[in-house]
């Protein structure tokens, strides 16, 4: 079977193409390249011993998208590719919308002309808005609080919206929590350009010396200690978990959403002392004001994805920051060769 990747080179489309390629699947991947490197090709072919077709390619290259489905039989698509930095959303909305939304109107519209009606789709935790009470149901009201968010709930409607239009449609939408962690090879992990947004590549870079302090935003939460929780998953349980969502959606039709999630949360200073018994380094960090838009507490009910998907993710939080930190130093090894990273 021939799966199309889109975004495949990025960091949750890297781990997925791993695990497509061991689990015996053909892979075509596309990406622009705008948050990854070529690098990653390589880095998948090294880890699974595997080959397969690369385009650099934009979704909203039509005639490049019409290129793909002529020049290759395509049974379902896995999409990945759009932008995901939430600051950056609301100071750019348009762009997150015409990247995200128009890039997947072109995907869809090409899909449907090559009668390729099978999608698994990168939704996310932030489709949930300030949620009520966790854990979070995949039945729960749905709102968002920034552009990014926005783009993943309408592309959701949209992909709905199809399959009311052409019951023939079979869509996973898959709603991830918080992926960290890395490939064990330490050949494929996330290395965001810039000082990181996110909690995991910030502690990470204050334990390898490269940034002198973690601010950790808030710590007057209603939560266990003080700080925020979150439901941190393993990018490659996350991984399995679209290939348990690919065998769903080759065997019915419809419209589903799934957390990806494992149910536990876990807050910062929670991270910070795994991380720091993971690695054997101290993360220094001071308590800063809370940051806007963030929300006290977020983690997943995983019940769902496990009946209907037969998937759990069973990696820890141990193994979580083993693996990042793996990762971090293999980067740092390859620099210090003048490798490319
Ligand atoms: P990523 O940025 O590492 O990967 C996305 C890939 O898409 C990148 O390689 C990028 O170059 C590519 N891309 C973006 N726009 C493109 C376009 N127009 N044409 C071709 N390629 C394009 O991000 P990730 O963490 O791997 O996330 C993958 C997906 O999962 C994204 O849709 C993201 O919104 C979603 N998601 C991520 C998280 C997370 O915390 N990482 C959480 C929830 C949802
Ligand atoms: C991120 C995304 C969100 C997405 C979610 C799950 C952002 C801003 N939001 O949010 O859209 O739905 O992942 O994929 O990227 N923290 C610190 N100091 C830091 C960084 C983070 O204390 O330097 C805290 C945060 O306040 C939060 C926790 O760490 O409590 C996790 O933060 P982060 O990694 O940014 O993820 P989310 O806030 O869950």
């Amino acid at each position: 079977m021939s799966i199309l990747v889109t975004g495949g080179t990025g960091y949750i489309g890297s781990h997925t193409c791993v695990e497509l390629l061991n689990a015996g699947y053909e892979i075509i991947v596309f990406d622009n390249f705008i948050n990854s490197k070529p690098e990653a090709i390589q880095r998948t072919k090294q880890i699974t011993n595997k080959d397969f077709k690369f385009y650099k390619a934009d979704l909203l290259d039509r005639s490049a998208m019409e290129q793909i489905f002529t020049k290759n039989q395509i049974d379902a698509v896995i999409h990945f590719a759009g932008l995901k930095a939430v600051g950056e959303s609301v100071e750019i909305p348009l762009r997150y919308y015409h990247n995200n939304v128009g890039g997947t109107l072109i995907l869809c519209e090409t899909m449907a002309k090559y009668n390729v009606k099978r999608m698994v789709f990168s939704s996310s935790a932030a489709v949930y808005g300030n949620p009520a009470t966790v854990p979070i149901r995949e039945d729960f009201p749905l709102s968002t609080t920034n552009p990014y968010g926005s783009t993943k709930l309408m592309i959701e409607n949209i992909l709905r919206d199809l399959y009311i239009s052409d019951p023939e449609w079979s869509i996973a939408l898959l709603r991830y929590f918080n992926p960290i962690g890395a490939h064990k090879s330490g050949l494929i992990g996330e290395d965001p350009n810039g000082i990181p947004n996110n909690l995991m590549p910030y502690i990470a870079r204050v334990a390898a010396r490269k940034l002198e302090v973690l601010s950790i935003f808030g710590n007057d939460y209603p939560t266990k200690d003080g700080t925020g929780v979150r439901d941190y998953i393993h990018v490659v349980d996350l991984s399995l978990g679209h290939i348990k969502a690919l065998e769903k959606i080759m065997q019915t039709s419809g419209v589903e959403a799934y957390n990806l999630g494992t149910g536990i949360g876990y807050s910062v200073l929670e991270v910070i002392s795994a991380f720091e018994a993971a690695s054997g380094q101290k993360v220094n960090y001071k308590i800063a004001p809370r940051r806007a838009g963030d929300i006290p507490e977020c983690y997943a009910d995983s019940v769902k994805s496990k009946k209907e998907l037969d998937w759990v993710a069973s990696r820890d939080l141990k193994e979580m920051c083993e693996d990042s930190w793996g990762y971090i130093n293999k980067l740092a090894s390859f620099k210090k060769a003048g490798r490319p990273l």
